[in-house]
């Protein structure tokens, strides 16, 4: 049995994990889940924002399976996931965004996966604040080091999976330094795999291109926050944030969790799509090297999401959370 730690989260993150362990009991899937919470949830029971307990599991297990967690805007605490993304150098953020049989889109064959530098850049948390003045300044870092090991990690994942393009996305017309470190450490990379091709688009250009003609892209590259922002457009290409997972990958540590946050405008009814942290949940089971079991999920899941009927109200179906994952686990029996 692998121990696994769990952070059941904020908002609809309670629902969905309880439908991903339905799914997994379900399956005889070999996870002990070591439940810890962090953020608002936590400070509810009394303990604090990132609980000891909590690094000590991650630190013991070194995988862990986290749902969205509520961040208050403007004054408050720091992100909980920024916090944890720095803490233990999870420097890749990978979110694949796949069309799906079944689920309606305006586009038929997008098959994108977005890595996303994790923990530099805007996010870095070196923002200065002089409330006489009414100025903010928010330090954009970055570094040499974050840059080829994005860039790396990208081109790595490219040949390993027989893809043909990398496309760094940068606004180095603007941001000369940032954009020239990044472009750099991408060439760099890119020269051990001459197989690979290797482009960049500006920003905003790369917008304008993904909702025109996303099949034209491959493997995506990124600085911290155009790749937040992108990787909720890449999901409105393939059904929604309802759908789309992530992991965030260091040298010796995996959190896995969906690109979707806490969505406070729909938790506690019972109607959040399980599919994205059910999905990042089954990205954790490679990871942990269980193969059969998540190909074997997924065939559960993929069948399930080709009738309407049996979806969420975000995919034009009429199921609960719960009652999704209970199609999912009626649709094991077959494989
Ligand atoms: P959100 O991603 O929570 O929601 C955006 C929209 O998508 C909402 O209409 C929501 O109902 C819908 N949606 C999201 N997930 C869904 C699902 N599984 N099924 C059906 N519909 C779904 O973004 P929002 O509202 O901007 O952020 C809410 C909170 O989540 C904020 O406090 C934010 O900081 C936090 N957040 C946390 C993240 C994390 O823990 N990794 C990531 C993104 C946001
Ligand atoms: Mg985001």
């Amino acid at each position: 049995m692998k121990h696994v730690t769990l952070i059941p989260g904020d908002g609809i993150g309670p629902e969905i994990t309880e439908a991903v362990k339905a799914v997994f009991e379900a399956a005889q899937v070999p996870v002990v889940w070591d439940v810890h919470n962090a953020g608002l949830a936590s400070l509810e029971a009394g303990n604090e924002l990132i609980p000891a307990s909590l690094i000590d599991s991650l630190n013991k297990n070194r995988v862990a399976l986290k749902a969205p967690i509520t961040t208050p805007v403007g004054k408050g605490f720091k992100s909980i996931n920024v916090q944890l993304r720095q803490k233990f150098d999870l420097y890749q953020n990978i979110r694949p965004a796949k069309s799906t049989e079944g689920i309606k889109t305006r586009y038929g064959n997008v098959d994108l996966v977005l890595f996303r530098e994790n923990t530099e850049g805007l996010y870095s948390g070196l923002e200065m604040y002089d409330e006489r003045l009414g100025i903010s300044d928010s330090v954009a870092r970055i570094t040499h080091v974050g840059c080829q090991k994005i860039c790396d990690a990208a081109f790595e994942y490219a040949h390993k999976h027989n893809r043909k393009k990398v496309t760094i996305i940068h606004k180095a017309n603007i941001l000369k330094t940032a954009g020239k470190i990044l472009l750099d450490a991408a060439a760099k990379s890119a020269a051990r795999f001459p197989h690979i091709k290797l482009e960049d688009k500006i920003i905003d250009n790369m917008c304008m291109q993904l909702v025109d003609r996303p099949e034209q892209f491959d493997v995506l590259v990124t600085t911290n926050l155009f790749g937040d922002i992108l990787s909720d457009l890449c999901s409105g290409l393939v059904g929604g944030l309802g759908v789309v997972a992530g992991a965030n990958i260091g040298r010796d540590m995996a959190i896995f969790e969906a690109v979707h946050g806490s969505a406070p405008d729909i938790a506690g009814k019972g109607i959040a799509n399980p599919t994205a942290i059910l999905r990042s949940a089954l990205m954790l089971l490679h990871h942990i090297d269980e193969h059969g079991q998540a190909f074997r999920i997924e065939a559960a899941l993929e069948k399930t999401l080709l009738n309407k009927e049996q979806c969420t109200g975000d995919l034009g179906g009429k199921a609960s959370t719960m009652e999704f994952a209970q199609h999912v686990i009626d649709n094991l029996a077959a494989y």
